[in-house]
């Protein structure tokens, strides 16, 4: 598809919230001993980097791929797991950390299977929501950015694989 691809939220104020959101996280877990960041492959890992500096607790990651959309630009319902969690996560702190969240099957069910495994606590982190796509309610702790139903890429957030290094969020465009 010819597109071209306009900003939506500029870089400063993506890395803005962001320090916002991790000061709101650092206070909230001020006591803990560890903090387990779980992030969602492929999508979060920029987020996920960018948000891990701005926390002042200490801090582990732990990734889990779990795919809903594939290749194209429609959701499916159907969640896989890829890949799991390496860790024990059973006493612990726990932070979901997802780049956006669309019809919420994949965080429903992501949220699902870390919380029979028992953590002291669980919460989800997304940088983008777009709540008017939510097809499945799913409680989340903190959002960056509620946006309209646009395709949106950058921040990690793919089109067809590409764009997830862009440092802003953009909009794509169809052409013709
Ligand atoms: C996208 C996005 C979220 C999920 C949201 O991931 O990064 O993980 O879809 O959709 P949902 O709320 O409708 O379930 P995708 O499956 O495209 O994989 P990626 O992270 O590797 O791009
Ligand atoms: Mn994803
Ligand atoms: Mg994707």
């Amino acid at each position: 598809m010819k597109h071209r691809v306009d900003v939506m939220i500029a870089e400063a104020e993506v890395q803005a919230r962001i320090a916002e959101l991790g000061a709101e996280i650092s206070a909230r877990y001020h006591d803990t001993q560890e903090l387990v960041l779980v992030g969602l492959l492929r999508g979060s890992c920029v987020f996920l980097a960018d948000l891990c500096r701005e926390i002042t607790v200490p801090v582990s990651f732990d990734f889990m791929t779990a795919s809903s959309y594939g290749n194209s630009m429609n959701s499916s319902r159907e969640v896989r797991i890829l890949k799991d969690i390496e860790d024990e996560i059973k006493g612990k702190d726990v932070l979901i950390v997802e780049d956006i969240i669309d019809t919420g099957y994949t965080l429903t069910k992501v949220r699902e299977i870390l919380r029979l495994r028992e953590p002291k606590s669980l919460a989800i982190c997304t940088l983008l929501d777009k709540p008017s796509r939510r097809e499945v309610d799913v409680p989340v702790d903190w959002v960056g950015f509620a946006i309209p139903d646009e395709f949106v890429v950058g921040c990690g957030i793919d089109y067809a694989q590409l764009y997830r290094n862009l440092r802003y969020i953009a909009k794509v465009v169809p052409l013709e």
